[in-house]
């Protein structure tokens, strides 16, 4: 047998074996090496007689490349198999959920303060934010409630310290004043959050959430007050029209002032709001009292405004089909399951407030 045909059947048979990466480099080099067999071969043409040369350096060139192909093509495998090896041993699969994972869910609450803001801020106001430990100046003097007057009873105040300075806010209006106070007109804001007071049945919670609005500049009057509060109402019930009634009241801190009730009526046991002949109290409000606007530096013969304060809680109790007010706060992960939102779907007003 010629010595190229020996080398081309040692090697082709070495080849077909499961090589791994160094073994073949080690093939490589016993080949096409500076003493490899084949360039031996290559060195030997010259040697050969002439008329055997031609013949020889074509098959020689033959078997140089069928074994170069084979070394490059396994090679070549053998990096292919790495690159699947490590995607396999690497790969997550994220179609499965994670096992650990419980979804959270956004309180009614909650939901229904982003549902407000997202409402009000499409008509211009901004949101503030006040803390739940007021002084008694701002939850009542500035207010227009001196002391000793009636209404400071009425609010059940749970207060801190013994002289009374300190207490947890009993509404949201002092936020009014925390506004008023850190810059000048005009003022168009809501602030919503918790309030306080010690009272505790089917409909009232010690602690409960509010909204306040508050709106001043030149010329507002009270149709401003009556337009805000109808586009409210229409686009957080997501109705098109709605009953609504303004029954004159009394607030220190307004003049006039007003509650607002909404008409509705009960069908197949259901709630029906806009509707009907029944009327339900959502608010209070009415044109800011002009000591008020003094007592936080405001001209009120140059600024006048509206305000209003609204029952959170109420209003997600109505819009969510929920009876009891308690049920709110007492942290039952099945209840929250059942009323609670989707963490994703912020709402907005363009893509729907709740789906
Ligand atoms: N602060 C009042 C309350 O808690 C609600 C209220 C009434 C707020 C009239 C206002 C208003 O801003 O103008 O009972």
């Amino acid at each position: 047998m010629s010595d190229l045909k020996k080398i081309k059947e040692e090697f082709l048979s070495k080849l077909r074996g499961n090589l791994n990466l160094s073994e073949i480099n080690q093939i490589k080099s016993d080949l096409f090496g500076k003493n490899g067999l084949i360039s031996l071969q290559f060195k030997k043409i010259g040697t050969i007689a002439e008329a055997e040369r031609k013949k020889f350096a074509s098959n020689l060139n033959i078997l140089k490349v069928e074994l170069q192909e084979l070394i490059n093509s396994k090679i070549n495998e053998i990096e292919i198999n790495e690159i699947n090896e490590k995607l396999e041993k690497e790969k997550i699969d994220i179609t499965l959920p994670e096992r650990s994972f419980v979804r959270g869910k956004i309180h009614p609450v909650s939901q229904t303060i982003d549902e407000i803001s997202s409402i009000f801020s499409e008509i211009g106001f901004s949101v503030e934010e006040g803390p739940d430990v007021e002084n008694e100046y701002n939850n009542f003097t500035a207010l227009n409630t001196p002391d000793n007057h009636p209404a400071r009873d009425m609010h059940d105040t749970f207060y801190l310290d013994q002289n009374k300075e300190k207490l947890l806010r009993t509404h949201t209006s002092p936020v009014q004043i925390r506004t008023m106070l850190k810059s000048k007109p005009p003022f168009k804001i809501i602030a919503p959050g918790r309030t306080y007071r010690s009272d505790s049945d089917q409909t009232h919670s010690p602690m409960f959430h509010q909204v306040e609005g508050l709106h001043i500049d030149k010329n507002i009057n009270m149709s401003h007050l009556k337009g805000c509060l109808n586009y409210f109402i229409k686009e957080f019930f997501e109705v098109d029209k709605i009953k609504m009634r303004f029954r004159p009241s009394h607030f220190p801190f307004t003049e006039p002032s007003a509650e607002v009730d909404i008409g509705y009526k009960i069908k197949d046991g259901k709630i029906v709001i806009g509707e009907g002949d029944k009327w339900l109290e959502i608010l209070g409000c009415g044109m800011v009292h002009p000591n008020v606007l003094k007592n936080v530096k405001v001209d009120p013969e140059k600024y006048q405004g509206y305000a209003f304060g609204i029952g959170i809680d109420r209003l997600a109790m109505l819009k969510y089909g929920i009876n009891d007010l308690r049920s709110f706060f007492e942290c039952d992960y099945r209840w929250l399951n059942h009323f609670g939102f989707d963490p994703l779907d912020v709402p907005t007003n363009y893509r729907g407030l709740s789906r």
